[in-house]
């Protein structure tokens, strides 16, 4: 019995609204607003793309871009504890709207806060 992954717990229409919300906040976040772009609109397409194959479904981003490369696409920001902090306050906050399953949320937020750490590129 083959175990279900997080894109099918979570599904496509859930995936969706985890990413919007996110970056609604990412939006509003006093410290991540200064590194993102103020039009998130192709940072929400990336990222649903990039999560879809992330948590086991299909692998969007790679069809569309290649190969993330994701620790070396975020060397051009500074991103330190405080931002990985803010990053993933982000993620709990928007799983916690969008979410209702509590295990499936943990979940989740485990293999990105796994992800999260090795963002980190600065000391400060
Ligand atoms: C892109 C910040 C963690 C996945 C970006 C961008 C920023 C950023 C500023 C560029 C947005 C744009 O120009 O459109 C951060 C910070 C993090 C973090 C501060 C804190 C640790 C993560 C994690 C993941 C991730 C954990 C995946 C699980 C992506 C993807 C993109 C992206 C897929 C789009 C790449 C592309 O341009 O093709 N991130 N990120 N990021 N990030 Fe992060």
């Amino acid at each position: 019995l083959e175990e279900a992954t997080l894109y099918d717990r979570l599904t496509e229409e859930g995936l969706s609204r985890l990413v919007n919300k996110f970056y609604d906040l990412v939006h509003q976040h006093v410290v991540l607003k200064e590194i993102f772009p103020p039009d998130l609109t192709e940072t929400r397409e990336k990222q649903f793309a990039f999560l879809s194959g992330f948590f086991g479904g299909p692998s969007l981003y790679m069809e569309k871009y290649g190969h993330p490369r994701l620790r070396m696409r975020h060397l051009k920001f500074p991103i330190g504890e405080t931002e990985a902090r803010a990053w993933l306050e982000c993620m709990r906050q928007a799983l916690r709207d969008t979410v209702p399953d509590q295990k499936l949320r943990e979940d989740i937020f485990a293999a990105l806060a796994r992800t999260a750490v090795h963002m980190i590129n600065t000391g400060t």
